[in-house]
C-alpha cells in the first residue's frame, strides 16, 4: 500500500511537470517566439529586399501604389492563413533530397524572420508543393484560372476551388487579387539569382 501511496504521488507529480512542460514549449515559447523576438529589419533595405521597386506589371491596373500592393499582400496572406493553404502546402525549403534542384536555395533565416513573414508559415505537409519560391512559376492568368478551379489547369489536381475569390461574373474579387499578388510576391525577394536548375 504504501509503495502503491509513493508511486501515485510520484506520477501525479510527474504528469503535472509534464502538462506544464507542455503547457510551456508549445504554448509559451511559440508566443513569445513571434511576439517578442524583434523581427529583422535593421541593416536589411527592407522596401527594396522584400517589395519590387515598383509595383509589378500584372498588378498596376488594381494597385497603383507601392503601400497599396503592399496592403494586398498582408490581405493575400491574411486570407492564406484563414483558407489554411498551409495544411496542404509548406513554405520551407528544406536541406534534404534534391530540394535545392527543385525550389532553390535552402531557405535562410532572413527571410522568414522578418515584418512581412511573422507569424511563419512553415507548414509541415505537402499535399501540394511549396510555395516558397512561387513569385517565377506561374503567370497571373495561370493563377487566376487555378483558383477558380483547380483542375482546369492541372487535371490531376486535389486542390479545391476557391470560388469566393470571385464575383458575380467570374472576375477575381479584392481576395482574389490579393491572394495572387500574395502567392506571386512569395520567393522575389531572391529575384536577381538563377531560378532553380528544374521546374516543379
Ligand atoms: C487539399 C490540399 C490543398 C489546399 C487546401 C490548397 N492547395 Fe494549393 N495545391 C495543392 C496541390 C495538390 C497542388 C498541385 C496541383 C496543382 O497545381 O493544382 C497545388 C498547387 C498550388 C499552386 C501552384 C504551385 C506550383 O508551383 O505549380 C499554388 C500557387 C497553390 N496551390 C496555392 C494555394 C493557396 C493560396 C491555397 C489556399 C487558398 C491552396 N493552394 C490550398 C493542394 C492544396
Amino acid at each position: 500500500m504504501k509503495i502503491l501511496e509513493k508511486f501515485s504521488a510520484v506520477a501525479t507529480i510527474a504528469g503535472f511537470s509534464f502538462y506544464a512542460c507542455a503547457f510551456g514549449l508549445l504554448g509559451v515559447l511559440p508566443w513569445f517566439m513571434t511576439n517578442r523576438v524583434a523581427p529583422i529589419k535593421g541593416g536589411l533595405d527592407f522596401d527594396a529586399v522584400f517589395l519590387p521597386k515598383t509595383v509589378p506589371v500584372d498588378f498596376r491596373d488594381k494597385y497603383k501604389t507601392l503601400a497599396e500592393y503592399k496592403a494586398a499582400i498582408d490581405f493575400g496572406r491574411k486570407n492564406y492563413i484563414a483558407e489554411a493553404c498551409w495544411h496542404c502546402h509548406t513554405q520551407y525549403v528544406r536541406p534534404v533530397g534534391n530540394e535545392v534542384a527543385r525550389y532553390g536555395p535552402v531557405s535562410e533565416n532572413w527571410e522568414y524572420q522578418n515584418e512581412m513573414n511573422l507569424p511563419q508559415l512553415f507548414g509541415t505537409r505537402r499535399v501540394g508543393p511549396d510555395l516558397t519560391r512561387e513569385w517565377n512559376k506561374h503567370n497571373i492568368d495561370w493563377h487566376f484560372a487555378h483558383f477558380r478551379n483547380p483542375q482546369d489547369v492541372v487535371p490531376e489536381s486535389v486542390m479545391p476551388r476557391y470560388d469566393w475569390f470571385y464575383d458575380d461574373k467570374g472576375k477575381p474579387n479584392d481576395r482574389g487579387w490579393a491572394i495572387t499578388a500574395y502567392v506571386m510576391w512569395l520567393g522575389s525577394w531572391r529575384r536577381n539569382e538563377a531560378p532553380p536548375a528544374t521546374p516543379h
